[in-house]
């Protein structure tokens, strides 16, 4: 993997945008062609890390959900924006779409038609066995053709096969726990949950 230049680094931060960040500094910029710049700071043990840094496994888990024909962003490069701190980077064109969450602000009549596909869609994930602790709005989109795409999937898990009652339970109960850290008011969870319900019917 490459290591990226302090040089290219400098015109990546000052000519793009930062659209998140945290104590540590910026986690996502939008450089200047476009493309969004993912930062990953490590807090795996370094040798683990340096094997097989957090880029390299975010790029691989979006091969693999592309593979299941699941719509992610496209991967362009990964790279070392600082091998000794354990920072990575994946540089990707962002995937089109409305993430869920302002959906869910900015078009409430829209984002509750979107229910029954909205949960055929988790369950979809469910039965390709696919846990994705991070399942919540912020990190789905819907695309332009209809459907829904994934962002942030570093800590997705493949469990090549349908995921158990026990674990669909977990699942849900991290998209829960995601509005109640959030406050979100006037979720439709139990229509969501009705809407898995009978998602399961169809699919099992
Ligand atoms: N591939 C993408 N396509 C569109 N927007 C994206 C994409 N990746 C990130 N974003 C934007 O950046 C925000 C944060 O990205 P995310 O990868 O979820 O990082 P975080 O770890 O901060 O949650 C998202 O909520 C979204 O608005
Ligand atoms: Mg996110």
């Amino acid at each position: 993997m490459r290591i990226v230049t302090a040089n290219e680094l400098q015109n990546w931060l000052s000519q793009g945008e930062v659209l998140e960040k945290d104590s540590h500094g910026p986690k996502v910029v939008r450089v200047s062609d476009g493309k969004l710049l993912k930062i990953f700071r490590s807090r795996r043990l370094p040798l683990l890390a340096r094997l097989r840094p957090e880029a390299l496994r975010f790029s691989d888990r979006a091969s693999r959900l592309q593979a299941m024909r699941i719509q992610t962003p496209h991967i362009c490069e990964t790279c070392w924006i600082d091998r000794d701190k354990l920072i990575s980077a994946c540089l990707y064109e962002p995937l089109a779409g409305m993430p869920l969450d302002k959906l869910f602000r900015d078009s409430r009549a829209e984002f509750d038609a979107l229910l029954p596909q909205l949960a055929a869609y988790i369950r979809l994930l469910h039965l390709q066995g696919i846990y994705f602790r991070s399942l919540h709005l912020g990190n789905i989109l819907h695309t332009p053709d209809g459907g829904f795409g994934l962002i942030d999937f570093l800590d997705i898990r493949f469990k090549g096969r349908p995921l158990g009652r026990l674990l669909i339970r977990r699942n849900l109960q991290h998209l829960r726990n995601y509005l109640q850290r959030r406050k979100v008011q006037n979720f439709p969870w139990d229509e969501l949950m009705r809407c898995y319900e009978e998602a399961s019917k169809v699919s099992s």
